[in-house]
């Protein structure tokens, strides 16, 4: 077989993770302290994929490219391919055939966690040799995904693409689509044939469709384990829960009169006083934590000052801050360097200095 390429689509607009993705690219937030985009360079770097370009936007190209750079700490190569504008998935795959060529590639959307990684869906392209495969994973609510329906096939195994639905009302299967494809040269002629949907934008289920009718072998692949779109908060809040549940426990920072239970890591130059931390839980580098109480799936990034205070289930960027607070901060992401405290002025009264699109929630 040719070589086989790795595209990672990582522009986009992000409008539902503002006000995060205001001054940041939504595909740098981390995860349990790592870029979500990081998990998916890591998955093409196992699955022996070492060419990836990674689509990128005009606003925040340059964030990605520093922070992936040239790829070579991830065993890759990595080419910036930029996107002038979000028009599609399908628009992405045209914007990187130059790169591409008539090379085969697996299409990965930069925001999206897959547990497994990749290295099973590459192993079934090359034994099957399809001229698409797509990812697909039972759902409890398919009118919310693009949803494949499959022809009849023999106990045991399964049947073929035979028509792909973006959001259903009614939905034939439970089976969305994962955002990993696996597709050959025929998808930049699909992508070319087709127009844009009522959002504006060429729907990548449109090409895959188009390959169907066109007579191409469009092949389903079941994920075992789970997928994880972070496009949301509360996504992004369960992927962080999924891939902490799986931390192994390290402790390279400092721990005076503190107490940590179950899985934590603590990284250097870390410094915990008289602190709680029940796992799972990652405390980044020179972050400080005093008088605090860290509940289970929290992840506190580097150089963060959490002081008299509880946090639970939540992310924090790097240099965030939380002080003196009443109740339990949880469920919550907190961008870079964004300061949540208790005032000691009168009177009483809440106040606040929040970006637009921020939400609030005060009980
Ligand atoms: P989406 O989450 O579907 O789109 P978005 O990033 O514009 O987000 P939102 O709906 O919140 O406004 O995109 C999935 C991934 O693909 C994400 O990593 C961004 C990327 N993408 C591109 O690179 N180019 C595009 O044209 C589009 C639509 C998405």
């Amino acid at each position: 077989m040719n070589s086989l390429k790795g595209l990672i689509l990582s522009g986009g607009k992000g409008t539902r993770l503002r006000p995060i993705t205001h001054t940041s690219a939504k595909q740098l937030v981390p995860v349990a302290n790592k870029p979500v985009l990081f998990y998916g360079i890591e998955a093409m770097a196992q699955a022996g994929i070492d060419d990836v370009g990674i689509i990128i936007a005009p606003e925040t190209g340059g964030e990605i490219e520093a922070a992936a750079g040239d790829g070579s700490r991830f065993g890759v190569r990595i080419t910036y391919i930029l996107q002038h504008e979000p028009l599609g998935l399908a628009h992405a795959v045209l914007t990187a055939e130059p790169f591409l060529g008539r090379d085969a590639f697996v299409m990965y959307l930069g925001d999206n966690l897959l547990q497994g990684g990749i290295a099973d869906l590459v192993q079934a392209f090359r034994e099957h040799s399809p001229d698409a495969l797509i990812l697909l994973t039972p759902v409890p609510d398919p009118e919310n995904y693009g949803v494949a329906e499959l022809a009849d096939a023999p106990a045991g195994e399964v049947g073929r693409v035979v028509r792909l639905v973006e959001k259903p009302r009614d939905p034939a299967t439970d089976l969305a689509l994962v955002g990993v494809y696996m597709f050959t040269a025929p998808i930049h002629d699909a992508a070319r044939a087709i127009e844009p949907s009522a959002r504006g934008e060429l729907e990548i289920t449109d090409a895959i469709q188009y390959l169907v009718d066109d007579g191409q072998r469009v092949e389903p692949h079941i994920v075992r384990g789970w997928w994880k779109d972070t496009g949301r908060l509360e996504d992004m809040l369960e992927a962080n829960r999924l891939i902490l549940d799986n931390i192994d426990a390290r402790v390279e920072g400092e721990l005076v009169d503190s107490q940590i239970d179950g899985r934590v890591v603590v990284e250097t130059g870390a410094r915990l006083e008289r602190t709680t931390v029940r796992g799972p839980a990652i405390i980044g580098a020179g972050s400080t934590l005093a008088d605090c109480y860290i509940g289970p799936y929290t992840a506190v990034g580097e150089r963060c000052t959490i002081r008299n205070a509880e946090v639970e289930h939540s992310i924090l960027l790097e240099g965030a801050a939380v002080c003196d607070l009443d109740g339990r901060m949880e469920s919550s992401l907190l961008g870079r360097n964004v300061s949540v405290r208790r005032g000691q002025r009168q009177p009483r009264a809440y106040r606040f200095m929040v970006g637009d699109n921020s939400d609030i929630s005060i009980l």
